[in-house]
């Protein structure tokens, strides 16, 4: 019997992965120029990524938000699930990430349905609304803002959208009560907020593999 461990949790991730995912010319190219570019390797895994086009395609999302566009990994795998009439809205602080991912995701074929906006979230947020609501909302940047973020997707959306919040393990420090880690802090503040806000019916669950230990929140607005 194989042991609980790091190793294990990586080894059977990537046989997962392998597996289920596979490899895709666009998204490893995408990969490639984010790593290119100095930028960290801190898009979700694989198996996560096609968990984000499934939550997309099972709720029959049309219109998804993405709060941190990084290199445009995850961006590709909503952009895809949406379909040729469907629209992703991305958000990215940095305008050199922003211009990485805006040339990978043209280069996967889906730049006309991706509208990446270059920017703080918390100040281009306020600018989506009044357009149609989110079907879907990722939520994945800086940790500190998350409840800021969890705000804006409970106001840009409508009963029924589903909010996924990125990193919510952190290696477990979520229980550390101590932990003076403005991530930490900013995570905890966001769980806390699904469980409490009226507005969202919310579970989390933890994750093991590629990204080490680490998990997300399932939200619906309700
Ligand atoms: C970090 C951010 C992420 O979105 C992630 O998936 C992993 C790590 C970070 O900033 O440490
Ligand atoms: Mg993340």
């Amino acid at each position: 019997m194989s042991e609980s461990t790091p190793a294990n949790w990586r080894r059977t991730d990537e046989f997962l992965s392998e597996l289920l995912v596979g490899h895709d010319a666009a998204l490893d190219a995408a990969l490639a120029a984010q790593e290119d570019a100095g930028m960290p390797a801190i898009e979700v895994a694989p198996v996560s990524g096609k968990l984000l086009s499934l939550l997309a395609r099972i709720s029959g999302a049309r219109r998804v938000l993405e709060i941190g566009t990084l290199g445009g990994y995850s961006t590709i795998w909503l952009a895809r699930a949406v379909g040729d009439d469907g629209q992703v809205v991305s958000i990215e602080a940095e305008p050199a990430n922003a211009a990485v991912a805006r040339a990978s995701i043209d280069a996967a074929g889906v730049g006309d349905r991706v509208a990446v906006r270059i920017g703080r979230a918390a100040e281009v947020l306020p600018t989506l609304d009044g357009s149609e609501p989110f079907d879907l909302v990722f939520i994945d940047a800086d940790k500190q803002s998350n409840t800021i973020y969890l705000d804006w997707a409970a106001r840009l959306g409508r009963p029924g959208t589903v909010v996924i919040l990125d990193n919510i393990g952190r290696d477990g420090e979520i229980v550390n009560d101590a932990s003076a880690d403005p991530m930490v802090i900013g995570t905890r503040d966001a769980l806390r907020m699904l469980a409490e806000d009226p507005r969202f019916d919310a579970t989390a669950l933890q994750t093991v593999g590629i990204k080490g230990w680490d998990g997300f929140a399932l939200a619906l607005v309700i």
